[in-house]
């Protein structure tokens, strides 16, 4: 069973073929990095604008590459929210149509499913039940995941993304978008306890987030530094990252000792964070406990995920009707339980 996956909900276009016996057969990925750079974010009108110059392309390249024809296809899977919706649009516009002429049904993937799923594509794969820690741009969330399709949300950001508050940082340390990759890098340079940033919401009990106040705490700290040199900043970026790795720490041990899990899964575009990957081993090994990452690329978006999650739910018998539709907004305890 083969599934062709599309990647659209924000600035990167992902497309992939994933093979149930073989696993990923091809993969490619379209970054807009460089359209949005100069704009400090993204911009939603140019981001759809882009997608719809390069899905249908990267898919034909990809098929012929591949050396594929629809007929080898099972299925179509497309991200059909949260995220961006005239982005997600196209996309979901585009799996439609090819869907409707070559014959194929199409599954709509939750796009922080695809990312939760995104360590099955490696050979080690976590084995249910596990703990996930969801981290990118737009989601903190821990989930408790007892089997496939059935997840609990044992706590989430109240504010700030982890990956939200990463770019904002980025920004008034003058850094290019998106930030985290650079407040990471800027951080290797920063000498340890120069400055000591508060761990949020660690002194309460629960598994909730918040790093709104940590990046407030971040502008007053640079505001406070006349003309702050390199190495200010480079020890301040290295005082938030520090902070925002041990508060997601301390939370991860707190959601394995509530529910004596084995297992840690860590995914989303901040799970590339070499500290915080660091930090997460040591607790493990600490716990006698596994933790699982998906591989680097995995990390941030990418159609792979989209492809593997879109085959889980093709086998679970989900399958759209031939509407375009969207969500840009949807909780994940909104997500049809797959059993
Ligand atoms: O999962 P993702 O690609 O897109 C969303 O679904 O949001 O995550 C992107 C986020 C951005 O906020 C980016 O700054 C952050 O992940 N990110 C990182 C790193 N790589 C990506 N944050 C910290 N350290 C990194 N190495
Ligand atoms: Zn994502």
């Amino acid at each position: 069973m083969k599934i062709l996956g599309i990647e659209s909900s924000c600035d990167e276009t992902g497309i992939a073929i994933y093979d149930e016996q073989s696993g990923l057969i091809a993969d490619a990925l379209y970054s807009q990095i460089e359209l949005h750079k100069e704009y400090g974010g993204v911009v939603p009108e140019l981001a759809s604008r882009d997608h719809i110059r390069k899905t249908l392309p990267m898919i034909q390249q990809l098929m012929s590459e591949s050396q594929l024809s629809p007929t080898d296809l099972s299925g179509i899977a497309y991200t059909a929210g949260p995220g961006l919706v005239g982005a997600l649009m196209v996309g979901a516009s585009i799996a439609k149509s090819l869907a409707l002429a070559w014959d194929l049904p199409t599954v709509g993937v939750h796009h922080m499913e695809g990312h939760l799923l995104a360590p099955m594509l490696s050979a080690d794969k976590p084995s249910y039940p596990f703990i996930a820690l969801l981290v990118s741009g737009g989601h903190t969330q821990l989930l408790s995941c007892e089997r496939y399709g059935v997840y609990e949300i044992l706590g989430e950001s109240v504010d700030d993304a982890a990956g939200e508050a990463f770019d904002k940082v980025a920004k008034m340390l003058g850094l290019d978008y998106p930030g985290g990759p650079e407040v990471a890098r800027l951080a290797e340079s920063g000498t340890p306890n120069a400055y000591r940033f508060p761990r949020p919401m660690t002194d309460r009990p629960g598994f909730n987030f918040s790093f709104s106040g940590l990046k407030t705490f971040t502008k007053t700290t640079i505001a406070s530094i006349d003309n702050p040199s390199d190495q200010d900043k480079a020890n301040i970026a290295l005082a938030f990252e520090t902070a925002v790795v041990d508060t997601i720490r301390i939370k991860c041990k707190r959601a394995i000792e509530h529910t004596g899990f084995k297992s840690l899964v860590i995914a989303g575009g901040v799970s590339a964070n070499t500290s915080l990957r660091t930090s997460l081993e040591d607790l493990a090994s600490n716990m006698n406990i596994k933790v699982y990452f998906p591989e680097l690329q995995l990390c941030t978006d990418n159609g792979a995920m989209i492809a593997y999650a879109g085959l889980q739910r093709l086998k679970h018998g989900h399958t759209e009707d031939w509407a375009i539709s969207v969500r840009p907004r949807w909780p994940m305890t909104e997500l049809e339980n797959a059993q």
